[in-house]
């Protein structure tokens, strides 16, 4: 027994002291990549800092499908997290059912309306409240690519699918597998919204994807889209269905794959291997996409609480808007600060050169919610356009039926 006493004696003082936080903030997230925890980090770091203890959890999964069907089943049982990463349709619904916080006197306090862009205000607005906080704006029309292997083979980053093709042929050539992709619907449909804008310019996505105009859903120019992506799906190699995003980046990294068409998020492990974006893997538009942006944001949004854990989510909003961490966090994340006003300084060429085009974009009406990233159809209608092109990517479909199916997919939906 004195024995046993004088060994709980020595493990209770040599234990490593624990600070006592005031109050936890318990945020979910599907930040699980190395690029996306690096980010993530930095907000853990900050609360931290605070004083306030930071109960991680994370749900992995690209595109955050298992994250949200994590957080239906917590709030369902009573115990919603502090907060959750949201998307914009995302903090749209979740705001439909009154069970987001009220931010607007925090927002009206620290001015958010007077650095945020228009559609990243309307996205964290409902019903003339502010409902969530936004930490940055993704761009997902990219296309990355390995700076050596192009140097090798004497390529040039293609302007349109033809030349995709042709790229595409040397490198399957020379053994390189053209394009990484991971067969999942949220990166085909990344695929989709390339070939739409590609096919048909902003002016098919308004009508198509954003109306979901069954003409335009139906038209030659949306047959054409999905003829492009049967004959990108050549360029791909045979493991690529269920393959995560990240690690078809890593492909493209280790230049075992020439290219990916991936959002920014994908600058995120560019940088996290150390490697410069812009130098050792390029990046430019999607083919055919040059001019236009498909964006989306992420969002936190708090679930209401009361005393001190309301003043602990309070210091967390406080936080993902502050200036300095909306540099750091997102010179990690591989987007751009939602808030206007942080200096593209220390930002790499890629996020330079998305920080101009976006405010061209927007000028030139050319500035679309992405379907993939949540920022153009609620939940319903998103999943519809997600198995549609999913189907067709693992179907002999003709271009025109899955045309004609997107829009009974759509129309179901609505
Ligand atoms: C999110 C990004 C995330 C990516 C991959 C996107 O929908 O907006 O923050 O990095 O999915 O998981």
């Amino acid at each position: 027994m004195k024995k046993l006493l004088s060994a709980l004696v020595v493990t209770v003082f040599t234990s490593p002291v624990h600070p006592v936080f005031a109050e936890d903030v318990e945020a979910l997230h599907w930040w699980t990549s190395g690029g996306e925890a690096a980010a993530i980090a930095v907000l853990k770091d900050d609360v931290k800092k605070k004083g306030y203890g930071w109960k991680d959890v994370p749900v992995a999964g690209g595109g955050g499908d298992a994250a949200l069907t994590a957080l239906k089943a917590r709030v369902t049982a009573g115990n919603p997290p502090t907060a959750s990463q949201l998307s914009v349709m995302g903090v749209r619904a979740w705001a439909e059912e009154g069970l987001l916080g009220d931010l607007t006197p925090l927002a009206e306090a620290e001015g958010w309306s007077k650095v945020l862009l228009k559609p990243v205000l309307a996205g964290i607005s409902y019903d003339g409240k502010v409902v969530a906080v936004p930490f940055n704006l993704h761009r997902s029309n990219w296309m990355w690519m390995n700076a050596a292997v192009f140097a090798k083979y004497d390529l040039a980053p293609p302007k349109t699918w033809d030349e995709f093709y042709a790229v595409g042929d040397k490198l399957k050539a020379a053994g390189i597998i053209p394009l990484a992709l991971g067969g999942e619907p949220w990166q085909e449909t990344i695929l989709f919204e390339d070939a739409v804008l590609s096919a048909g310019g902003a002016d098919l996505y308004h009508k198509a994807l954003l109306d979901l105009d069954p003409a335009a859903l139906t038209s030659d120019e949306m047959v054409k889209a999905f003829d492009t992506l049967r004959k990108v799906i050549q360029y791909v190699d045979p493991n690529y269905p269920g393959r995560a995003w990240n690690l078809g980046t890593a492909m493209v990294l280790k230049g075992e794959a020439g290219m990916q068409l991936m959002g920014d998020w994908a600058k995120g492990e560019i940088v996290a291997a150390k490697l410069v974006p812009g130098k050792d893997i390029l990046c430019t538009p999607a083919p055919g996409n040059a001019g236009t942006y498909t964006f989306h944001f992420d969002a936190f949004g708090m679930f209401p609480t009361s005393g001190a854990k309301a003043e602990a989510q309070k210091a967390l909003a406080t936080s993902i808007m502050d200036p300095s961490f909306q540099e750091t966090f997102n010179l990690a994340k591989g987007s751009i600060p939602a808030r206007t006003d942080v200096k593209p300084d220390k930002f790499d060429v890629c996020a330079q050169q998305a920080m101009k085009d976006i405010k061209q974009a927007e000028a030139d009406d050319a500035l679309v919610g992405s379907v993939q990233g949540g920022a153009a159809q609620p939940p319903a209608v998103q999943g519809a356009i997600q198995d549609v092109v999913a189907r067709f990517f693992s179907s002999d479909q003709s271009s025109k039926d899955a045309a004609k199916a997107l829009a009974d997919a759509i129309a179901d939906a609505k």
